[in-house]
């Protein structure tokens, strides 16, 4: 795929100094683009190479600027295999931060409660992941240029991050989860069977997104972190339907607490 004329692009439009910091704005969090001080926007459509994003509800920009007095580099609205993206076509703007020296990866996203612990509203810090049963986002020749051919994974997430931004939440909303996500690939939300396997498999968490972005920012060798808000009980869980009504709902009613915990996190 043809990176360069995307870093070449960006590079262009926002001047020399690039962020060490990305953030993945998920479903409903887009609210943190209002924070972002002296930003410059870049339409994805506009960006050679980058795919464009077709969920109502998710826009679609890279915006370069300042929160919390550090540069970021955020994208508001990804991309999801469901959307019909191959899957790298998926992680393409991961693969352009890495080579514009991005060093520190925050993946948000809205995730399903699988853990009966879990309430709509809790944010959950993301420790491991499942999507063993998805197609690899490395399948195929290895661009040998971001990482090697058989990558580690035994931590994926930061371990010492997944601290600091437990104790953020932990601050800022009451209550913070830590656990394993699992990804599936939707855009069917699951069944009832599917949760209660996933369940058994040690998943607390389940959502269609943030896994391919974050095995590909672990094989450049970023530092990764990652918190699902969780938007809805999954499938099965509690009596009631699942619609992205609701996972928008809670989105926007927590979104206050999703922004001071990306904040104040940025801060330290
Ligand atoms: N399942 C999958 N993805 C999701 C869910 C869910 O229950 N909620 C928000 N994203």
């Amino acid at each position: 795929m043809n990176y360069q004329e995307a870093v070449n692009f960006i590079k262009e439009k926002v001047g020399t100094t690039i962020p060490e910091t990305a953030i993945v704005l998920g479903s409903g969090l887009g609210v943190l683009k209002e924070e972002i001080q002296n930003k410059i926007i870049l339409k994805y459509e506009g960006i050679p190479g980058f795919p464009i994003s077709t969920v109502e509800g998710h826009a679609g920009e890279l915006i370069v600027g300042e929160l919390s007095n550090r540069k970021i580099i955020a994208m508001n609205g990804r991309f999801h295999y469901y959307e019909g993206y191959d899957v790298k076509q998926t992680v393409f703007p991961i693969r352009v931060f890495s080579l514009l020296g991005v060093k520190n990866i925050i993946l948000t996203n809205a995730a399903g409660g699988i853990n009966l612990n879990y309430k709509p509203g809790d944010f959950m810090v993301v420790n491991d992941h499942l999507s063993f049963f998805a197609e690899s986002v490395l399948r195929g020749k290895n661009e040998d240029e971001f990482g090697v051919r058989f990558p580690d994974m035994t931590e994926v997430y930061d371990k010492e991050e997944i601290k600091k931004i437990k104790a953020i939440i932990e601050k800022c909303s009451g209550v913070a989860r830590e656990g394993v996500y699992a990804y599936m690939k939707g855009p069917c939300f699951e069944t009832p069977a599917e949760i209660r396997a996933l369940r058994t498999l040690g998943a607390d968490a389940v959502g269609m997104s943030t896994v391919p972005e974050a095995i590909v920012a672990k094989h450049s060798g970023m530092k990764v972190v990652a918190v699902s808000c969780i938007t809805n009980m999954a499938a099965g869980v509690i009596d009631n339907k699942l619609s992205h009504e609701e996972v928008k709902e809670t989105a926007d009613r927590v979104k206050d607490q999703f922004k001071e915990i990306i904040k104040e996190y940025l801060e330290q």
